[in-house]
C-alpha cells in the first residue's frame, strides 16, 4: 500500500523547482518499499514526504548548509522510533535526528543531499511527571527547553538551563548537543542535569535509564556517554532532569566595562562575596552591542552612554531573608569607586529585568541579520579570556581587513562567542569563503591558551575539519570504537563529528 501523502505530490514541483517527476524516477524500489513500511508503523501523519513540507527540515538555523532529506519521520512515541530505527537499519538507510533544528554548526540536518531522512522528535512532548519533593521531572525528547521550564516552574522547582533559542530547541537536542548557556556558571551544562535517561540505538534496542537517583555507581555512566554525542550514538528519546528550588530573589544588573580584565574583576569581586548565589555573568563586548543596536533597536541599552564592554549579571537565591539587593548594591559601588565599572543599572521590576535579558537572547538574531559571520564557540581557562579577546581582535585586524569581532558569552566559564562578522558593505560570499581559514586561526589562538575550539554548540558538520586536526589520533580513536560498538554502519546522523 501507498502511503497517502505520497499520492498528492504527482502534479508538483521538487525542492528544487523542477515538476515532480513521479516517485518512480526520485526514489529507488528500496527507498519505495522502507517508507511504504514507515508509513505502517508510525500511522497518520508520521511519514512526510511533500517537498514543501520538508524544506525546513533540510536546512539549518543560520542557512550554512541545505541537503534536502528523502522523507521526514515523526514518531509519537518511543516504540515508533524504535520501529523505525529497525527498518532504516534494515535497509541501510542513514537517519539523522532532528529537535528545534537550532544547532550552531548545522548538527541536525542531513548531510548528503536527497540520501539520508529526518526523524523529528517534535511530537514526543510530553512532560511525563515532576517530583517536587525529589526536584526531578522526566520528559520526552520534543519538549521545547522553554515549555520543561514552564512545567518546572508551575511545580515550584527551577530547570537551571538557559539558552537563547530555549522557544524552539528541544530537550533531546539539548541534552544530545550538552548545550550550556547562561546558567552553566552554577549549576553545569545539559549533562550535569541528566540522572536518567531513554535511548534508541540504531538498530532499534530501546535502553530506559530513567532513573531519578542522585548516586548510581552500575557500571559505566550510559547517560554521559549519550550526552553531547550529537546523536551519533542513539537517539535520545526522554530524559530524567535534575531540577533546583525556584529563587524567591534575584537581582539583575547591567554594567558598562571599561575593559576585558575589568569584566573578570568585577567578576572576582561577586565571586568572592556570595558564589552561591552568582546565577549568570553574561559578556557582551562594545562591538556586539553596536549590532543589536542597529539591527534590533527594540532593545535597547539600558545605560546612559555606550561603552567598549558590557556584563549582564544576575544573583538569586532561594532564602527568603537574604538582602540580595544590598549585596548587589555593595559590590557595584565599591567597583564604581574602583573604576572596575563604569556605570550600571538594576532591574526595578520583572519587566526591566526581562528586557535586560532580550538584548543578550537576540545577540546571535542581530548578527544573523547583519550578514555572514564565522562563529568560533570557544573557550580558555578563565583568566586567560582578557589575552584571547586582544590576541583575536589583532589576528581580524591583520588576516582580515574590516571585518568586526562580535563577541559575547559566558565569560564566568571561561566561553566566549568569539563570531567575526564581515565587514559593513562588504561581499558576504567572499567573506564566508575564508571562513575555514578564520576559524583556523582563532583556533591556533585558542589552541595556544589550553582551550576548546567547542565549547557548547558541539561538531556538526562545520567543524569537523577541526576535530580531525585539532583532537589526538588516541582521542579520535577512542570515540571511533564506540561509534562503531554501538552503530557499526554508521548510520545514525552521519556526517557530524568525524
Ligand atoms: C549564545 O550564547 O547566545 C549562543 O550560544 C551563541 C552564538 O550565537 O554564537
Ligand atoms: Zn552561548
Amino acid at each position: 500500500m501507498w502511503p497517502q501523502a505520497r499520492c498528492s505530490q504527482t502534479e508538483q514541483h521538487d525542492q528544487h523547482g523542477l515538476p515532480w517527476l513521479g516517485w518512480h524516477r526520485r526514489y529507488s524500489r528500496l527507498m519505495i518499499n522502507l517508507l511504504d513500511h514507515l508509513a505502517a508503523a508510525l500511522g497518520p501523519g508520521g511519514v512526510i514526504i511533500a517537498p514543501e513540507d520538508i524544506a525546513p527540515f533540510g536546512t539549518d538555523w543560520r542557512g550554512l548548509v541545505s541537503n534536502m532529506p528523502r522523507a521526514v519521520l515523526r514518531p509519537r512515541d518511543t516504540a515508533g522510533v524504535a520501529a523505525a530505527l529497525r527498518l532504516c537499519a534494515a535497509a541501510g538507510v542513514p537517519v539523522v535526528p532532528q529537535g528545534g533544528n537550532t544547532s550552531m554548526v548545522a548538527g541536525a540536518v542531513p548531510s548528503r543531499d536527497g540520501a539520508e531522512l529526518v526523524l523529528s522528535l517534535s511530537r514526543m512532548n510530553a512532560v511525563r511527571a515532576i517530583d517536587a519533593a525529589g526536584l526531578t521531572m522526566e520528559v520526552e525528547a520534543g519538549v521545547t527547553l522553554r515549555a520543561a521550564q514552564d512545567a518546572a516552574r508551575d511545580a515550584g522547582a527551577l530547570l537551571p538551563l538557559s539558552i537563547g533559542s530555549e522557544g524552539s530547541a528541544q530537550i533531546g537536542g539539548v541534552i544530545s548537543t550538552n548545550a550550556g548557556g547562561n546558567n552553566t556558571l552554577r549549576f553545569g551544562n545539559a549533562r550535569d542535569l541528566v540522572l536518567g535517561l531513554e535511548v534508541v540505538l540504531a538498530d532499534g534496542t530501546i535502553w530506559n535509564g530513567l532513573r531519578r537517583l542522585r548516586k548510581d555507581n552500575t557500571g559505566y555512566a550510559l547517560r554521559q556517554l549519550f550526552a553531547g554525542a550529537e546523536g551519533t550514538l542513539g537517539i535520545v528519546t526522554a530524559a530524567v532532569l535534575r531540577l533546583a528550588r525556584a529563587p524567591r530573589q534575584r537581582q539583575t544588573c547591567f554594567c558598562a566595562i571599561p575593559s576585558v580584565e575589568a569584566a573578570l574583576d568585577l567578576f572576582a569581586r561577586f565571586r568572592d562575596e556570595d558564589e552561591a548565589a552568582l546565577y549568570a555573568f553574561e559578556y557582551i563586548s562594545g562591538a556586539a552591542m553596536a549590532v543589536n543596536q542597529s539591527y534590533m533597536p527594540d532593545f535597547r541599552l539600558p545605560l546612559e552612554t555606550a561603552s567598549p564592554h558590557y556584563v549582564l549579571l544576575e544573583l538569586a537565591t532561594t532564602r527568603r531573608r537574604d538582602p540580595l539587593r544590598e549585596t548587589m548594591e555593595a559590590v557595584l559601588a565599591d567597583a564604581l569607586e574602583a573604576g572596575v565599572i563604569t556605570d550600571a543599572a538594576i532591574a526595578e521590576s520583572e519587566a526591566q529585568r526581562a528586557a535586560f535579558w532580550a538584548i543578550r537572547e537576540h545577540l546571535s538574531e542581530s548578527q544573523r541579520r547583519a550578514g555572514a559571520s564565522v562563529k568560533n564557540d570557544v573557550s580558555v581557562p578563565v583568566a586567560a579570556v582578557p589575552s584571547l579577546l586582544a590576541r583575536a581582535a589583532a589576528m581580524l585586524g591583520a588576516r582580515h581587513p574590516g571585518a568586526r569581532m562580535v563577541a559575547f558569552g559566558h565569560i564566568g566559564d571561561g566561553n566566549i562567542h568569539l563570531n567575526a562578522l564581515q565587514p559593513e558593505d562588504g561581499d558576504a560570499a567572499a567573506f564566508a569563503a575564508r571562513g575555514e581559514d578564520l576559524m583556523e586561526d582563532v583556533n591556533a589562538i585558542v589552541m595556544e591558551l589550553g582551550g576548546s575550539f567547542s565549547a557548547e554548540h558541539g561538531i556538526g558538520q562545520i567543524k569537523t575539519h577541526a576535530f580531525g586536526q585539532l583532537r589526538s589520533a588516541a582521542e579520535r580513536e577512542i570515540m571511533h570504537r564506540i561509534r562503531a560498538a554501538l552503530d557499526p554502519a554508521a548510520t545514525l546522523n552521519p556526517g557530524k563529528l568525524f
